[in-house]
Order: C-alpha cells, then sequence, then structure tokens
C-alpha cells in the first residue's frame, strides 16, 4: 500500500471516529485536506463545492515553494504531483548513499554532496533507473528534471514512460532526452500521459554515469472518468463529476459510500444506529434501529434529558385529610416533537420516611401545568413531597432534574360524634319553657390539634327542621375532657 493510500485512509478512518466523516469535495482551506476529497489549493480558502479561490485569493505557489510553479487550472488542481510521492531507483554503488525520495523532496537545490540529490545507479549508470508513484491516475503533461551541480553528463540520455503498474518493463515511452543538460540546470520533456506511475531510465550512453536527479517535476492533474456521472451531472477531468447519485462518492461516482456516510456525494454523515452499525448509505435509515435515547428513521433526533428547576416547588392542595393535589409546570429541555417520550413521577415522604412513587404522569405539549390527585395520605401528617421528570424509550427510563421539595401537612380527620353522658330536661313551675343541660365526652382520637368549634342543634318533636344554636367556639374548653351545654344535638369541625 502506499503512502498516499495509507494517509488517506487514516484521515478516513479518524474523521468517522469523529463522527464528521461525511465526504467533502474540496478542503476549505490549505491547512488540511480533511476527508475532502481535493485539497484546497487557493491563498484565501476554496469554496467547497468547486474548488475555486475565494476572498480575492489565487492559486497558490506549489510545494514547497521555489520552483517557480503555481497550481493552475480548474480549482488550483494542476501543478507538480509528484512531491511527496513514493519513488524508488536502482541502488547500484550510489543508490543507498543518495535515496530515490530526494528526487520528489520539494528541494531542487542542485549540490548532491550537501544531500539534495537521487542518485539512481548501476553499472555505471547505464541501466540506472528511477520511478515515482503518483498515488493515483494523473493526467501528465510534463515532466521537469534538475540536473546536479558539478556535470553536464548526468542527463545526457534517458527515457521517461509511464504505466500503471510499478512494474517498469510495461511502462510504455512518453518522451526521451539526448544532449547534455548544464551542471546545475533543468531539462523539460513534454510526456502527456494518463498514468499512475513516471519512470526514468538512462539510455546506456557510453560516457554515461549514474544520474543525478535532483528534483523530478511531473506536472499534471488527477484524472477522473466520467462515464459514471449521473446524466444530470457535469464532468470534467479534473475534478470529477459535480455530482453522484445517492451512495455513490464523488469524484467519479464509482465507489459506495464510506460506511458511516450516506446520501448524494455521501455528504451525510449516519445517525446513531444501534450498536454503532453503519447506516444505510443511500437514504442513511438506520436497518437495525437506533443507539438509546435517538430516534427517527435516520436516528439523528435525541431525546434529551428533561429539566425542572429547584425553584420549580410543587404546589399542593389539601383536599382531604388522606387526598392533595400537586401542581407542577412543564420541564424544560424537551425534544419538540418527542413528547411522548416524556414523563413525570411524584414522589411524597412522610417525615422520618423514605421517598415513594406516588404517581405517574405522562407530559404533553397541550398544557404547561401538570397536576396529580394523591391518596391515601394519613391524615395530620407532615410530608414532602419534589416531581421527577423522566425521558423513556422501550423499557429504558432515566430520570431528569427534579423539582425543590415543597412541604404540607395533611387535614385531620373529622372528629367523631361524642357520645352523650348525661342529658337532663327541666321544667321551670308556671312556664312553658325549660331547659336542657347536656353533657357529652370530648372526642380525643381525631388527629386534630384543635377543635375549634362544637355545634348543636335541636328541633320540636313535631318539627322537621333542627335549629342551631348560636355558637360560643370561646365558651369551648378543648383542653377538658367535659365539655357543658345547655343544648341537644352536636357537631364538631376541626382543622
Ligand atoms: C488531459 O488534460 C489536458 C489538459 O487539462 C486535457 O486537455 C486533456 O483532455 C486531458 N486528457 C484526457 C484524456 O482527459
Ligand atoms: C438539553 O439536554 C442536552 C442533553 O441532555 C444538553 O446537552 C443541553 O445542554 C440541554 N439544554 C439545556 C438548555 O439544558
Amino acid at each position: 500500500m502506499t503512502r498516499w493510500i495509507m494517509m488517506v485512509l487514516l484521515v478516513t478512518i479518524l474523521t468517522y471516529q469523529n463522527t464528521s466523516g461525511a465526504r467533502c469535495r474540496f478542503a476549505r482551506s490549505s491547512a488540511s485536506q480533511g476527508s475532502c476529497i481535493f485539497p484546497c489549493r487557493c491563498t484565501n480558502g476554496c469554496h467547497t463545492t468547486t474548488g475555486q479561490c475565494i476572498n480575492g485569493g489565487v492559486c497558490e505557489d506549489d510545494q514547497p515553494s521555489g520552483h517557480g510553479f503555481k497550481w493552475t487550472d480548474l480549482a488550483c488542481q494542476a501543478g507538480n504531483v509528484a512531491y511527496a510521492k513514493s519513488a524508488s531507483q536502482s541502488i547500484g554503488d550510489w543508490g543507498g548513499t543518495f535515496p530515490a525520495g530526494r528526487a520528489v523532496d520539494g528541494d531542487t537545490n542542485p549540490s548532491m554532496g550537501a544531500g539534495h540529490c537521487a542518485h539512481p545507479d548501476t553499472e555505471w549508470g547505464k541501466n540506472a533507473w528511477w520511478m515515482v508513484d503518483l498515488g493515483d491516475t494523473y493526467n501528465i503533461s510534463r515532466v521537469i528534471i534538475y540536473n546536479k551541480d558539478s556535470e553536464d553528463k548526468r542527463l545526457d540520455t534517458f527515457i521517461l514512460s509511464v504505466g500503471n503498474t510499478r512494474e517498469r518493463t510495461t511502462h510504455k515511452q512518453c518522451a526521451s532526452h539526448n544532449g547534455r543538460v548544464p551542471a546545475g540546470g533543468t531539462v523539460e520533456s513534454q510526456c502527456r500521459a494518463i498514468a499512475r506511475y513516471v519512470s526514468f531510465r538512462r539510455n546506456g550512453s557510453p560516457d554515461s554515469y549514474a544520474a543525478g536527479l535532483c528534483e523530478v517535476v511531473v506536472i499534471g492533474h488527477r484524472h477522473i472518468t466520467c462515464s459514471n456521472c449521473p446524466t444530470t451531472s457535469t464532468c470534467d477531468d479534473i475534478i470529477g463529476c459535480d455530482q453522484c447519485d445517492p451512495g455513490k462518492q464523488q469524484p467519479d461516482c464509482t465507489k459506495d459510500c464510506e460506511p458511516g456516510t450516506y446520501g448524494k456525494n455521501c455528504e451525510e454523515d449516519c445517525g446513531h444506529c444501534k450498536d454503532g452499525r453503519p447506516c444505510d448509505i443511500t437514504d442513511g435509515h438506520c436497518t437495525t434501529g437506533c443507539e438509546t435515547w435517538y430516534t427517527s428513521a435516520i436516528c439523528k433526533t435525541y431525546i434529551s434529558t428533561p429539566r425542572l428547576a429547584s425553584s420549580d416547588k410543587p404546589d399542593v392542595d389539601r383536599i382531604s385529610s388522606s387526598s392533595v393535589t400537586v401542581r407542577w409546570p412543564s420541564a424544560r429541555n424537551i425534544t419538540s416533537g418527542e413528547e411522548t417520550h416524556y414523563f413525570y413521577t411524584v414522589w411524597i415522604k412522610a417525615e422520618g420516611g423514605s421517598y415513594k412513587d406516588m404517581s405517574r404522569q405522562p407530559h404533553t405539549s397541550s398544557t404547561d401545568r401538570f397536576e396529580a390527585h394523591i391518596t391515601g395520605l394519613q391524615f395530620n401528617t407532615h410530608y414532602s413531597v419534589k416531581v421527577e421528570p423522566y425521558r423513556q424509550q422501550n423499557d429504558i427510563s432515566e430520570a431528569g432534574t427534579s423539582t425543590g421539595v415543597t412541604t404540607f401537612k395533611t387535614r385531620c380527620t373529622a372528629p367523631d360524634i361524642p357520645t352523650v353522658k348525661t342529658l337532663t330536661v327541666s321544667t321551670r313551675a308556671g312556664s312553658n319553657k325549660g331547659s336542657i343541660d347536656v353533657i357529652w365526652k370530648e372526642l380525643k382520637s381525631s388527629g386534630c390539634d384543635n377543635i375549634v368549634a362544637v355545634v348543636i342543634y335541636y328541633k320540636r318533636q313535631s318539627s322537621a327542621t333542627w335549629k342551631k344554636v348560636p355558637i360560643n367556639s370561646h365558651g369551648h374548653k378543648s383542653d377538658t375532657a367535659e365539655c357543658q351545654l345547655r343544648q341537644v344535638r352536636r357537631e364538631t369541625y376541626c382543622h
């Protein structure tokens, strides 16, 4: 595997893990190609779909500057395509000391002694060869070779060939050279070809020596076939199809999207499919369902954690000695459209006890005030109540942030009718008036702190209506066991 391919794979894997693996066509700036197909080669940034220079920029110098070449042509993609690619050569006596890569290191310095040149060697250079793998298929137009500084016969005869495999013997000649090249000079050959490999070979000149290749500049651009573009797409051999059908990658729409990406030009990242599986490359749906807390066909909708604030203390209405109504506001941070995944738990505890789940209510967007009727409480007892929102998906639920705590005390029970101890009727002689003395035993088991009034009713036997005696609650003594009033029927109230 070539260095170029390994580099691209590494970039793809890294960005996939970062869940930003979707393919882009042109990098935004020349700083980093990222997962983009083409590098940006403009001074002030690139348009990410056309590669054109933006912000008034122009094509950059080719890398590194100093050659005197600039990137040119569509989206500045034509230039020295050999720079930093993988090179090899015949070793002979000197090839080991002056390795092949020095001819593609971007340094045109002609000093072989100072280590700036490659030195393919064999049989005194007669069959010396050198080759670069461009890493992909390129449309090549010319090759410029920089000679070493001390001799003019190091490049006097050579043949340039091109091919699509590393088997040099199959390469086809695209150019040849005959004649001295001045020391430190350059020789430019027209070599028009569509190829991945460019090879150089000495042509057996009798007084040739090991060749000095201080730099080999291959001018060209990536060659992209247009035959797989959709009919609606425009295409150019430099940058390929301007659009691919969903599931296919640019530049030539032949490869499927990388796992984890989908859609037109593979521009979209998959959502959160279950077990981290890739999604369908065409429409992005997750065939195995979503990871927990993600939903929708493409699993990109997040069911966020609901929140209530500590200031959202529930209101409590005391309905009876054993029941209350609890009210609270709607939770925040509910994912819109996913209301069915949200619920509330009403937690209540008696003083000294622990919280019990007393009621569950579904969330709905149709109200911003929720309530629960809680029954089965103990009379005259202190309680704490809080409401906790939670999210639920399938069988999994997870609590969000609760409200603050409200404390309350249940009402006491209504006291029973007290037992009458004595009832004495006395009439006054010579008068149609009389009085009735009632003595009853006060109840103490009502659970009330304080009985505030006693009501006594009476009626004539012949009458249907009871009359109420004006109540003198002050006259009632709650702290004595016996109460005395001169009336007949009794009711007690308390709170
Ligand atoms: C190679 O590139 C040149 C210049 O960009 C272009 O004119 C030519 O058509 C290309 N060759 C092929 C086969 O696409
Ligand atoms: C909503 O929930 C998400 C995830 O739980 C969190 O990242 C975000 O900060 C929350 N937003 C608010 C306003 O609390």
